[in-house]
């Protein structure tokens, strides 16, 4: 069966940790969507791994996979893997012949652009994601599988560099080095396509996967970023440019609709709101320079709002995996959350973050919003309208500081009532079961309800 996991929110919910608590019972994990603009934490033996493209489950021995929904940059793929090695790991990863490559000159152009969006600029990674999407959609992208093929891969660089380097030369007014260099770009490109074919990486995503669950094998679905970050269903044009929402996992991996539905969806929840990025956001708390619309910096210092977003912020470690950017905090968005529930249809939750917000007197939770006068629960369609939301907040009272640790031993009726009463209004609200809360960084420190993998 396949369990998928997915980001319920802005990204950084946690999903790494969740997919190495439950990879456990997996024997494969694949990744379906976005590149090395992910940053997912995983927590093994008191050592901790940030991996930004090699699937979670690659440090617990699982076979990894990149799916064909997925843009590679065959530099961070072998660094990644170099240093797992490094670290006595033997991490096996495969890349689906159909994923897209992301090339120096998607990462140029994705700088350069951001530069030039000015207000409509995302605060993207500059990983080039964007860019190397453009590239899918515009039929003119270079795939892992033509890397194998020298000549294909002389014949797609010819056709596309002198394009990109017009456009940055051109139209952005920039001067090019070599990653806008056919030849250099070639020599380069061939020699990951040797590697990659010398250490049989490469793959059939949805044969190799469909085989393995034909077999009798756990599969793992792993979606990077989060549903609000969507290409169709996020905050365009703040997004990132794949589907992480449970559709993205049967487009981004070959295996069809019914097998992904037959198996379970887990919506990743933090128990309150981050983003590393620019756009609106109803239940920010605060605001951070360079990100939040407007930010009038001298107006927000020092306010309760500021106070308790820095608490939030340290406590939850809340700076970026990919960029060490400060992110954003607010309060948990609930009609975001019921958005992302009605798009990824889950039948599970895993709720993490709960003991970052102990010790707070009350805990509030942007209920409903208020739009153009009518009461509405969940998020409207343009990200405009989204920005003249207002949240109307619940309080609810808050939890102490407990010992964490002997929580997650001791199980879910161990997590403080008024920590419970939280999590249970969330899970009315979305009206899917808790799998699992999520009470510290570490691996010990999730509270299982239940395991997707048996309850079937
Ligand atoms: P991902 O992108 O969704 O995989 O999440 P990240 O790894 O980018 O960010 C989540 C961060 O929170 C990591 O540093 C995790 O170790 C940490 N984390 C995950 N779950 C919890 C939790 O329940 N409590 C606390 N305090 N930290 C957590
Ligand atoms: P994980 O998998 C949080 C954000 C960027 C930017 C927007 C577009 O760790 O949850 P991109 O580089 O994808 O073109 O940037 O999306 N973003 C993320 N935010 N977590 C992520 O991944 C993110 N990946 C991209 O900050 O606003
Ligand atoms: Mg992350």
């Amino acid at each position: 069966m396949t369990v998928t996991i997915v980001g319920s929110q802005l990204g950084d919910e946690g999903k790494g940790g969740v997919v190495d608590l439950y990879g456990d019972a997996a024997d494969v994990v694949a990744r379906y969507q976005g590149g090395d603009n992910a940053g997912h934490t995983v927590v093994h033996d008191g050592e901790k791994y940030k991996l930004s493209l090699v699937p979670s489950g690659a440090v617990r021995g699982k076979v990894g996979v990149l799916g064909n929904g997925c843009v590679v940059n065959p530099e961070t793929l072998f660094d990644e893997i170099d240093t797992l090695r490094e670290r006595g790991l033997e991490p096996d990863v495969r890349v689906a012949e159909r994923a897209h490559v992301i090339l120096p000159y998607h990462r140029a152009l994705d700088g350069i652009e951001e530069e030039e969006k000015e207000d409509l600029a995302a605060g993207t990674t500059k990983r080039g994601i964007g860019p190397t999407y453009e590239d899918k959609a515009g039929r003119r992208g270079v795939r892992i599988g033509d890397l194998l093929d020298p000549e294909v891969l002389r014949e797609r660089l010819e056709y596309v560099v002198p394009q990109k380097k017009a456009l940055a030369e051109d139209v952005f007014g920039k001067e090019t080095g070599e990653e806008f260099d056919i030849d250099h770009l070639y020599e380069t490109y061939r020699e990951y396509g040797e590697r990659l074919a010398e250490e049989e990486m490469t793959v059939d995503c949805g044969t190799f996967l469909q085989e393995r669950i034909d077999d009798g094998d756990n599969v793992m679905l792993e979606g990077a970023q989060g549903t609000s970050l969507d290409i169709d269903h996020g905050v365009y044009p703040y997004v990132t440019s794949s589907n992480p929402t449970a559709g993205g996992a049967t487009v981004g991996t070959g295996l069809g609709p019914t097998v992904v539905g037959d198996g379970e969806v887990i919506g990743i929840v933090k128990a309150y709101l981050s983003r590393v990025g620019t756009g609106p956001l109803p239940t920010e708390l605060g605001g951070v320079e360079g990100q939040t619309p407007d930010y009038d910096a001298d107006a927000g210092a020092g306010g309760d709002e500021e106070a308790l977003a820095t608490t939030i912020r340290d406590e939850g470690g809340e700076y970026g995996t990919v960029t060490g950017r400060p992110r954003r905090v607010g309060w948990l968005d609930m009609p975001m959350l019921r958005h992302a529930a009605r798009a990824n249809g889950f039948t599970g939750l895993a709720i993490n973050h709960i003991d970052v917000l102990a010790g707070l007197d009350e805990v509030k939770v942007g209920h409903s919003y208020e739009f153009d006068g009518d009461e509405v629960y969940t998020m409207p369609p343009t990200t405009e309208q989204w920005g003249r939301c207002e949240a109307t907040f619940r309080t609810f009272d808050g939890w102490p500081e407990v010992d964490w640790a002997d929580v997650a031993a001791e199980g879910y009726d161990a997590i403080p009532e008024n920590a419970r009463t939280y999590l249970e209004y969330i899970s009315d609200e979305l009206d899917a079961p808790i799998y699992a809360v999520g009470v510290g960084p570490g691996r010990e420190e999730t509270v299982i309800a239940e395991n997707p993998y048996e309850s079937q």
